[in-house]
Parts: structure tokens; C-alpha cells; sequence
């Protein structure tokens, strides 16, 4: 323990973040071991790069941005789909098709107590319902329509993970069998505050957070999900947040529109509510699929229509992807980058005093999944209805929150029992 120890205070010393260990000697046993693991574990030089990122002016790389060609699922002529449906079908069948849940961000806006999953939803005369449920009904609802196993992994992280997988347990894994449902832990980072030093919890440990959607990948390479699900023989991956209680996981359309297409990836959108709507966007950059933020685009392009008056830059991200095993074992192979976001982060002091900040007060470092979509040649996409795939539960209230999915969910279910 003591080299450990002296190994810890040497990379704290060269790194100027000395104050990680002021707490040392109040911690119990397991809990200094803990801390010394996780400060060996901080690749320091990373941290410090990401925290210089931080003060750097954003620039834009001069990419080649220009729209990207969708398809609306609503305009499919009957063929069409029938034929993309009955390749998607056979994918289903055959048992090659599997579902990702990412369920590791901190639902910070929405404010739940627990994991977002565990969100109850008001709908209607019946109890409330948890996010997981609605999900599980989802899949389960599919598995008996094509009369197949649909293996569920769900990404959590480490501050959520026993609770979610407590959740599962006392929920017997929705009568899916125990062997069909997939726990695993994304990667986490360290955060800083607006000096650059890394903060402390409230339990005197490093204050680490998920790393973004975008670990996905590469928690799925180091947790053996990719060759769990090799061994299994699955072939196409549907990916998606926890927190749309209207995603479509299952989607036999999709699937045959990847594959008739020729791409290893595919996504759905919806279009943009209005050209000012502050949404990500599919586009082309440099040629490649990519997502660009509505803050890196300009108001000409957000306006910019086709000759039918269609926006060019319409086709919203709404984190609802399906990516052939292939890419993704490709795209795990590198890391993606990290963006910072400054956040509210409760943590103690040099004084041992516990702080709750009321407006942001440190780094958080996330990836996000998009930032993949680049390093394929082609992705389809496809363009499906608002009202029947996306229910968003974000924030407390207002837009986006438990009472506008809360309404869209039951709308749904009133045409689609
Ligand atoms: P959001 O970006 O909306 O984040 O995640 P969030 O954690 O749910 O909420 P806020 O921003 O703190 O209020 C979209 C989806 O990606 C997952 C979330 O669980 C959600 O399903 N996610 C996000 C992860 O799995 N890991 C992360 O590190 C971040």
C-alpha cells in the first residue's frame, strides 16, 4: 500500500493536483485503496489537454458540409417497403438482430433520483410506468411478433449500475430470461474545475463522470459486448438513449433499408420543428455522414430548401441508430473525440465543506456516439413521423419532459395497441 501510495503523491506532484489526497487519511481501508486506484488510473497528460481545450476558441474545421440524402418512411411506395421489411424480417428471425439501451448519463435536467430508466411516466388510468418497462414492452412486444430472441444490452455506468441492475432483478429481466440481458459499464473521466484541478466528492474520492454516449464503443470493445455478441451470431445493432419512450428498436424497415443500400449504418430523424429548432442535423461532411450542432450552422443553411420546399438541413438526429457489427467493431478501434461541457457538480472543498453549486461550476468530458457516422462511407437515412418514434424525457418540464412524452406515448397507444 505504502508504494502505492508514494506512487500516487509522485504523478500528483508532477501534476500539480496534490489536493487529491488531503482526505487520505480519513478514508477507511477500502476506501484510500480505492482512491489510490483511480488516481493511478487518470492519464493526467489527457486531462490536462482536455482542460487547455477548454479555454481554446472553438474553430470550426473547414469541412465540406452539404445535405445528405434520406428516405421518409411515410413515402415508401408499398413495394419498397415490403421489400427492405422482408429483408429486415429475416435478419430479425434468424436471431442476428440485437438492441443496445445507453443508459449511463446522469439525467442531470431531469433531476429523478436513480438511473433515468427507473423514471416513472404517468400514463393515464393505469400506474405509472418506468422507462425500463416501456422499453421491455418494446422489445418484448417484437420478440413475440417475429417469434425471436432479441438479446438487450444495456450500457450503464458506474455511479448507476447497481441500481439498474438491481432494477432488472427485482423485475425478474421482464420474463426475457436472465442470459438475454446485458449489463455493462462505460468508461468515466475526471472532473476539473474552472482552474483545471480535479474535484473530490463527497466521499473524499475523485469526481469522475460518464464519458458521453460516444464511449459506447469503446465500452463495448473492453467489456466483451462486441464479442459477446459475435458469439452469438448478431449482425445488425440497434443503439439508442433510454429516455425516448416512443424509440422503435425493432424495426425490420430500417434494417432492410441498411442492407439493400448497401451501408453499415443507418439512421432515423425527424424534421426539424422549424428551421430556427435547436437540434442537431444529418449532413454530408467532407463526404462523410456526420451530424453538424445548430450552432455550427449558419441561419442561410438552416432556411435552405429543395425544389418541394423540404428543408435541406431538416432531418433531425434523435439518437435512434442501427449499425452493422462490422462498423462497430471498426469505429471501437480508435477513440472518439471529447467535447467539454461546464456543469453543476457537487463536491467538498479544501475545507471539508460540502458544495452544491447552484450554476455551473466544472468540466464535464463527453464523446458523443455521432461523432462516429464519420468514419463510415454511407449511412441511410431514414425520416420517420415525430408522433410515432420519438417521446424525449429530458427535462423536469416544459419542452421535452415526463408530461409532453407522457402525452405522446398515450396518443400512440391509443392507435397502436
Ligand atoms: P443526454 O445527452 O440527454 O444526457 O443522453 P442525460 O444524461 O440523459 O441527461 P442530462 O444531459 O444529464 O440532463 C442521451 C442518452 O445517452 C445516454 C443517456 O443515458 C441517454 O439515454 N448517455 C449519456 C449515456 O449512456 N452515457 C453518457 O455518458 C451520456
Amino acid at each position: 500500500m505504502d508504494k502505492k501510495y508514494e506512487k500516487a503523491k509522485e504523478k500528483l506532484k508532477q501534476y500539480k493536483q496534490e489536493h487529491l489526497l488531503i482526505w487520505y487519511d480519513k478514508l477507511i481501508e477500502q476506501k484510500r485503496e480505492e482512491l489510490l486506484n483511480q488516481i493511478l488510473k487518470i492519464d493526467f497528460e489527457q486531462i490536462e489537454e482536455l482542460y487547455k481545450q477548454t479555454k481554446r476558441k472553438q474553430d470550426f474545421k473547414d469541412s465540406a458540409i452539404e445535405p445528405i440524402s434520406y428516405m421518409d418512411k411515410e413515402k415508401l411506395s408499398k413495394e419498397e417497403r415490403t421489400a427492405y421489411e422482408e429483408d429486415g424480417i429475416r435478419v430479425i428471425k434468424e436471431g442476428k438482430y440485437a438492441v443496445v439501451t445507453m443508459a449511463g448519463g446522469q439525467g442531470t435536467r431531469l433531476g429523478h433520483n436513480g438511473p433515468k430508466g427507473t423514471f416513472e411516466l404517468e400514463v393515464g388510468e393505469k400506474a405509472p410506468i418506468p422507462l425500463f418497462t416501456i422499453l421491455a414492452q418494446t422489445i418484448l412486444k417484437a420478440r413475440k411478433k417475429y417469434n425471436a430472441v432479441i438479446p438487450w444490452y444495456i450500457m450503464t455506468s458506474k455511479e448507476n449500475n447497481y441500481k439498474t441492475t438491481n432494477f432488472f432483478e427485482r423485475h425478474n429481466y421482464f420474463g426475457m430470461g436472465q442470459e438475454n440481458v446485458t449489463f455493462f459499464i462505460q468508461n468515466e473521466l475526471p472532473m476539473v474545475d474552472v482552474k483545471g484541478k480535479i474535484l473530490v466528492d463527497e466521499k473524499g474520492l475523485v469526481k469522475l463522470a460518464a464519458d458521453g454516449h460516444g464511449g459506447i464503443f469503446e465500452a463495448m470493445r473492453n467489456d466483451g459486448v462486441i464479442a459477446d455478441m459475435k458469439r452469438r451470431g448478431i449482425e445488425w445493432v440497434f443503439i439508442a438513449g433510454v429516455d425516448n419512450v416512443l424509440a422503435k428498436m425493432v424495426d425490420p424497415v430500417l434494417t432492410g433499408m441498411a442492407i439493400k443500400n448497401k451501408c453499415f449504418a443507418a439512421g432515423k430523424s425527424v424534421v426539424k420543428n422549424n428551421p430556427k429548432e435547436r437540434v442537431g442535423v444529418f449532413c454530408k461532411k467532407d463526404n462523410r455522414p456526420s451530424v453538424i450542432e445548430y450552432t455550427e450552422i449558419t441561419d442561410e443553411m438552416a432556411e435552405a430548401t429543395d425544389e418541394a420546399g423540404e428543408l435541406l438541413y431538416g432531418e433531425s438526429h434523435i439518437l435512434c441508430n442501427l449499425f452493422h457489427i462490422k462498423a462497430i467493431h471498426e469505429i471501437a478501434k480508435n477513440k472518439l473525440p471529447y467535447h467539454s461541457a461546464f456543469k453543476k457538480a457537487k463536491y467538498i472543498d479544501k475545507n471539508g465543506v460540502i458544495v452544491v453549486p447552484e450554476v455551473p461550476n466544472a468540466y464535464k468530458f463527453e464523446s458523443f456516439l455521432f461523432d462516429a457516422f464519420e468514419k463510415l462511407d454511407n449511412m441511410a437515412i431514414m425520416r420517420v413521423k415525430r408522433e410515432e418514434e420519438f417521446a424525449p424525457v429530458k427535462n423536469a418540464e416544459g419542452v421535452d419532459s415526463p408530461e409532453t412524452a407522457s402525452k405522446l406515448y398515450m396518443d400512440f397507444m391509443k392507435h397502436h395497441k
